[in-house]
């Protein structure tokens, strides 16, 4: 068993590490294997220079040529996903939403058994007082109408009496209870509790 974590954050280690790092340390407690993909080191392309080849029937291959193919193969061959997004500007981080718009690359047979039918979990970092709540529900909204919804949290530094921009919210006692009982459920979707 494999949890892959995906850290949508522009830099390198902020919130978005530490939070996943922190989670990924219980799956493997759990037995599982563990991986993380970090936005910072990789190229996220938006959907862009095209043709619209992912619409072509039968489907064509996707002309971009930067990380987010190996991201998708990554993903496909994990059993547990968990993603870490930040809002910026009261939406979810432009490299979140470049590399959601890319998953058109894939078939629908791809995506949903890939990523909708497997457990995962959204850490979703912002303040409710700037947009943090519509950042969680602009996330969620797209797999409203699908019977495999994801589990989530928001956490707002405001909460904690913290500056996100710091990046340590993870010292927090009750951010870490959070992440404790995300991956629990997590888990359960998992049938491993
Ligand atoms: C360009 C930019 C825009 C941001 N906009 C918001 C915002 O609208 N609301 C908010 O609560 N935080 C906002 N933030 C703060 C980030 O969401 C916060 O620092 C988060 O912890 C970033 O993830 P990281 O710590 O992993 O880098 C913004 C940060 C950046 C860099």
């Amino acid at each position: 068993m494999k949890s892959l974590g995906l850290i949508f954050s522009a830099r390198k280690a902020g919130n978005c590490l530490s939070c996943v790092k922190y989670c990924l340390d219980k799956f493997k407690k759990q037995g599982f294997e563990t991986e993380f993909l970090n936005a910072y080191n990789l190229k996220i392309m938006p959907c862009s220079h095209c043709n619209y080849e992912c619409f072509a029937r039968p489907k064509k291959e996707c002309p971009i040529k930067d990380d987010v193919k190996m991201m998708y193969s990554k993903i496909i061959s994990s059993n547990v996903l968990l993603f870490a997004i930040p809002d910026y500007v009261g939406h979810p981080s432009g490299l979140y939403r470049a590399w959601f718009e890319r998953g058109c690359m894939l078939d629908w047979g791809e995506y949903e058994k890939g990523i909708l039918l497997k457990p995962r979990g959204y850490i979703v970092i912002g303040n409710i007082t700037a947009e943090g709540d519509q950042v969680l529900h602009e996330i969620l909204t797209e797999f409203y109408n699908t019977s495999h919804r994801p589990e989530a949290i928001l956490l707002q530094a405001r909460e904690y009496e913290r500056d996100s921009l710091k990046g340590d919210l993870i010292e927090a006692t009750e951010v870490k209870r959070r992440l404790d009982k995300l991956v629990e459920r997590v888990l359960k979707k998992a049938e491993i509790l």
